[in-house]
């Protein structure tokens, strides 16, 4: 009998606190309701065509690193969930692709789960974590993975990077979440290994950035990973008191992290761009606008905004639902 296969993750958005995961610090994303979905029946190969590329995909169940295309993704959860079965499929999404809203570690999830993986939701967003840095060589930290692996339905995150504790925190109905595209971008050609190395050279000097005090960083000589050190330690504080203001339905004060959280990485971690900037001011000046910020790696993709209901305001209004499964 034909063994059919059918396995979706969500994509995500970061509402605060980002370039703190690989630091292991705290971060606070959200699973949305846009999908990549894998589905077809069980072969002995993994033969697997896309909705969004031309290119299909054909390799053995132990493949040869792939250095192109999404065959690389393939090829890369492939080596990772060592798959005793393939599959004969079609992959389809609904995440725009290379826009900030971690269409790659879905792919991988919903790949991990349709070549058999088995385990926790954590075992999960590591195998997820490895193939990514496989198949693209980007240094990434686990919000992505871990979110999209740990969300549940009506939910936002708090990931604790270090721990890799997950808090599920409700997202109040009587607010919107509004995700404005701007560029698309690659992680690779932009500037994202450098600021992992930046973080790095900072914490030999003052030890781990999560449990740093800002006056720790005078000590820091270079001002540029001095300011790189600021970002990340008031980004770490930005999320528990964005975690607060939620709690206490202050969404004036959320709004205001946001707003301060999009400043520290345009000044402080130079992650934004001018159009970027530019979209988030406007943004800001538009009714109902409570908060408005880059979202994810930067270097182009989308602004993130938290509004009141019925905000007039360009973008896909997005949902948080629950992690990547088999359906
Ligand atoms: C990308 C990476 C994540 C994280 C963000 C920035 O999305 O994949 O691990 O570092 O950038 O917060």
């Amino acid at each position: 009998m034909t063994r059919t296969i059918r396995t979706r993750a969500p994509g995500r958005v970061n509402l605060i606190g980002d370039h703190t995961d690989y630091t292991g610090g705290l971060v606070f994303p959200m699973a949305i309701d846009r999908w990549t979905e894998v589905s077809g029946v069980v072969a002995d190969r993994i033969r697997l065509t896309s909705y969004h590329d031309e290119q299909p995909v054909d390799l053995p169940l132990d493949p040869p690193p792939v250095s192109a295309g999404w065959g690389r993704f393939v090829a890369a959860v492939a080596a990772e969930v060592r798959p005793t079965f393939g599959i004969e499929g079609v992959v389809q999404t609904t995440i725009p692709v290379g826009a900030g809203l971690s269409s790659s570690a879905a792919l991988e999830l919903t790949l991990a789960l349709a070549l058999g993986f088995e385990g926790p939701p954590l075992a999960l967003a590591q195998l997820g974590r490895r193939a990514e840095h496989r198949a693209t060589g980007i240094p990434c930290g686990i919000m992505d993975q871990l979110c999209i692996a740990a969300a549940k339905d009506g939910h936002a995150t708090i990931i604790d990077c270090h721990s890799f504790d997950v808090s599920h925190v409700p997202i109040p109905g009587d607010v919107e979440i509004v995700v404005s595209f701007v560029a698309h971008r690659e992680l690779e050609a932009s500037g994202y290994a450098h600021r992992v190395a930046e973080c790095a050279a900072a914490e030999l000097v003052v030890g781990p950035l999560r449990t740093a005090a800002l006056a720790d960083i005078a000590a820091i000589e270079d001002p540029k990973v001095r300011r790189r050190a600021r970002h990340v330690i008031t980004e770490n504080q930005r999320v528990r008191d964005f975690a607060a203001a939620l709690s206490l339905e202050d969404y004036k004060s959320a709004g205001e992290l946001m707003v301060e959280s999009h400043l520290s990485l345009r000044d402080d971690f130079e992650t934004s761009t001018d159009a970027m900037d530019r979209t988030q001011g406007e943004i800001l000046r538009q009714r109902g606008v409570l908060g408005a910020r880059m979202t994810g790696g930067g270097f182009g993709g989308c602004i993130v905004s938290l509004c009141e209901p019925g905000a007039k305001l360009d973008g896909w209004r997005v949902r948080p639902v629950a992690g990547a499964a088999r359906t």
